[in-house]
Parts: structure tokens; sequence; C-alpha cells
């Protein structure tokens, strides 16, 4: 059983990051966790709110626990921004052993606090806390953010880091959540400020849409975590609409989503590799 505070730590010190893939259901689930066990690599699977929302926080917990059993390889389920203290509380009690509270739209103060709360029960049950500061800008799923003061404070960052006990952070620093509009411009200058005086592993959100030389770069800079969600949906949504189109009428689920499927664990199987990851299960089996 692998520690979940350990696995970014190992990343951070090894030079690769751990992807935390979000899934929307068992088809899209079970594709990322195949590939994972294909490629030995160390991947995080991540469930939204909208997610939660649709399934609930047990059913969710239940799928991710259930499907990684079914591997080799470590998985760490991953509960991906919650907006507030009960929601985290809940998917610790439901067995996540990763919750990100995200009170990044609150001042300092408020962040520290919320996150703080989370940590100090998360820890008794051996869990760890992503926090995050700055903005991660887009619109949907994961919040609303479109204003030009998006880069994260190193000042806040130490703070909120040594007050709120939390174990990894994720920062804002030009990266946005969706389809980028023009191409992504990541800050690398902040990411290095940030990292010079932070000592806990740095999360990217946002990951579809950023080259992978950009992710390479923020990885060698900092990075131990890259959030990758758009990419996977739009592809499931995308290779449904195909096989829909291609069966006659009335098809079988167990018809349409196998090709569906492959078509998924090959995006999966290119992030893991633009993260390097692969290979680095073996150390914990
Ligand atoms: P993308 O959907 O842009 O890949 O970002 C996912 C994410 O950051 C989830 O928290």
């Amino acid at each position: 059983m692998i520690a979940p505070t350990n696995i970014l730590r190992d990343a951070d010190k090894e030079g690769y990051a751990v992807p935390a893939f979000n899934f929307s259901d068992i088809w899209d689930l079970q594709a990322i966790i195949e590939a994972a066990e294909e490629e030995s690599a160390v991947i995080m699977i991540a469930a939204n709110p909208l997610v939660i929302k649709a399934f609930g926080t047990e059913t969710c917990s239940a799928m991710g626990l259930s499907c990684a059993k079914m591997v080799t390889v470590p998985i760490l389920l991953h509960q991906d921004h919650a907006f507030n203290v009960d929601a985290c509380n809940e998917a610790l009690e439901y067995g996540f052993k990763s919750v990100m509270m995200d009170a990044s739209k609150y001042e300092l103060e408020k962040n520290i606090s919320m996150v703080k709360s989370v940590v100090d029960k998360a820890h008794k049950l051996d869990a760890v806390v992503e926090a995050e500061i700055g903005r991660i800008r887009g619109t949907g799923i994961e919040g609303d953010f479109e204003g030009g003061d998006f880069l994260a404070s190193p000042d806040d960052c130490v703070e909120l880091v040594r007050e709120s006990g939390c174990d990894s952070l994720a920062i804002g620093i030009g990266n946005a959540h969706g389809f980028y509009q023009g191409k992504p411009e990541l800050n690398f200058e902040r990411l290095k400020k940030i990292n010079d005086c932070v000592d806990v592993p740095l999360v990217l959100h946002g990951g579809t849409g950023i080259p992978a030389e950009d992710i390479k770069k923020a990885i060698l800079g900092g990075i131990s975590k890259v959030n990758v969600g758009t990419i996977i949906h739009s592809t499931y949504m995308n290779e449904l609409r195909k096989e829909l189109n291609r069966l006659p009428e009335n098809p079988y689920t167990l018809d349409v989503m196998p090709p569906v499927k492959e078509k998924i664990k090959a995006v999966v199987k290119d992030w893991i590799h633009v993260c390097m990851c692969n290979g680095k299960a073996k150390r914990y089996m």
C-alpha cells in the first residue's frame, strides 16, 4: 500500500510528476487505470465536484477504490476542487486519501483556516491535503476566474504552507482549466521563485493544451503533480459520438465502449510519458 504522503515527494526528488486524471464514470476510470498498469506508472485518479454531485461521494469512492484494487500499480484516489470543508471531510470519511481544499477565492487568512481545518482531520487518517493559491483561470466545473491578477505570490505561498500544514500546493502561474484560448503562457520565473521558498510539492492544474515541452520544463522547475481533465472527457465524448455514428441502430453498450476506451487509454499513456512517471510504480510494488 502506497503512503499518500510520499508519492508527490518521491516524484519531486526524482524529477517526474504524478498526473491526476479526472474521471467521469466507470468507463474512463477503467481506461485510466489500465493505462497506468500497462505503463507501470504512478498516477492519481481524481473526482471533480460535478462527478461527486452526480454519483455521490460514497459511490465515487467505492468506484475508485475498487477499480484501483484490480491492478498492481499504486493508484491514489483524489478529490479535486472541494470548495468547502464539509465536502473534504465527507471524502475523507469515505476513504479518499487525498483531498483538495480549494479556498483560493478567499483572502489568505480564510484560505489558511479552511485548509488547516481539513489538514487536522486528514492527517489523523493518513490522508493528504492539497491547497491552492493564486487563481487558475477558466470558467467551468473547477471554478470561474477570468481576472488579470492570477499569479500566486511567493510570500502568500510560504504563509499558506507554514500556517495550514498542507501537503502540496496548487499555484496559479498562468495556467487555465479547459481548452486554452491561444498559446498557454506559463510564468516560469514565478514558478522558480515559489519553488525556491516553498518546500511542499507543487501542483499544476489545467494540463490539457499545455505543450509537452512546457510541462517538462515545469516539472524541472518543481511541479510534482499535473492535473489533466478536459482532454479525457473530450476524447471520451468525441470518440463515443464517432462509434455511435459508425454502428447500426440500437447498439449495445458493450459493443460501443471498448474502442472508445482504447482511445482514452492512448491519451492517458501520452500524458504518463509527458509526466515521465512511466516505470515509476515499481518501487512501490
Ligand atoms: P484541464 O481540464 O484543463 O486538463 O484541467 C484539469 C484540472 O486542472 C482539474 O483540476
